[in-house]
């Protein structure tokens, strides 16, 4: 039976709105359209959700996606075995390997239709380093002058998967052995391009649509020019105030907004198993 509206959920907002937890429900069990419909205002309110608390299967983390939204596609990354549309995000106590997604970004913004959401829950967490850090690209927008808003709204941004996956990318040239199944390919050096500035489609909120792995450049600009600007808007991007750090605690599951927020895995518990289990709803063509 689905879970109705429950009395007890509860959304506790960070400081400035960007980001919240969410307690007093189960998300094991199926939603009712009201519920859903509260946690889906929600997320598109705070842009990142945790949920503390949450002991899933993989077929439950599977069928609570499935009720945000359809799987996104996952390139470049074995999924596990059985699991077509789950990932693995595991990193063993001796592993030397940079822990993956070690640099600012949105997940996939070199797709197509780069995924909207993307859900994350902890098995096992080490006990230092391994927060996740999440910049909001609304309010960093908001922020700008109206003369920078005005230069930067025709722009469209370059998107590529090369310097991660690309076949003279971070992972083509690892060093040491990794754990998780790395598809390093052709089709990665591939370019795609995005507005800069994105319209979020259900807030109608404007977000900068770029970050530091995936945006290698802007259309019709030298990649002096690119640099200088998307250079500039990292930095406002990254300021303090914009960040939420997430320290996790076993069984959480934290939902993301790729579309107005980019994110980090801080790494620094060498020495330690992390295990995470992730999956992707699809997200629609960035206008
Ligand atoms: C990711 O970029 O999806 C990984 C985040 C994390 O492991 O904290």
């Amino acid at each position: 039976m689905s879970q109705s509206l429950p009395s007890s959920l509860h959304v506790e907002p960070r400081p400035h709105g960007f980001g919240a937890q969410v307690t007093g429900l189960d998300l094991s069990r199926p939603m009712s359209p009201e519920l859903r419909e509260a946690v889906l205002a929600a997320w598109a309110k705070h842009g990142v959700l945790s949920f503390p608390d949450q002991p899933l299967s993989l077929n439950a983390l599977e069928a609570f996606t499935l009720q945000i939204g359809a799987f996104g596609d996952d390139p470049y990354i074995e999924p596990m075995p059985g699991h077509p549309n789950v990932l693995e995000l595991r990193r063993e106590a001796d592993e030397k390997a940079t822990n993956f997604g070690a640099g600012w970004h949105s997940d996939w913004s070199f797709m197509v239709r780069p995924p909207a959401a993307t859900i994350l829950r902890s098995e096992v967490i080490p006990p230092v380093g391994g927060d996740t850090l999440f910049a909001d690209a609304t309010r960093a927008y908001d922020d700008l002058s109206e003369a920078m808003k005005a230069m930067i709204a025709p722009l469209r941004a370059l998107h590529s998967a090369s310097r991660s996956y690309g076949t003279e990318g971070v992972f083509a040239r690892d060093t040491e052995a990794r754990t998780m199944k790395i598809k390093v390919s052709e089709e990665a050096n591939k370019i795609w391009t995005h507005p800069l500035v994105r319209t979020h489609p259900v807030t109608g909120r404007k977000a900068l649509f770029i970050n530091p792995v995936y945006t290698v450049g802007i259309e019709g600009f030298s990649d002096d020019e690119s640099k200088a600007i998307l250079g500039h808007l990292f930095a406002e991007m990254l300021k303090e105030k914009y960040i939420y750090r997430h320290t996790w605690s076993v069984g959480t599951l934290l939902m993301w907004d790729n579309r107005c927020t980019m994110h980090f895995a801080q790494g620094g518990y060498d020495g330690h198993l992390r295990l995470m289990h992730r999956t992707t709803v699809a997200g629609e063509v960035p206008a």
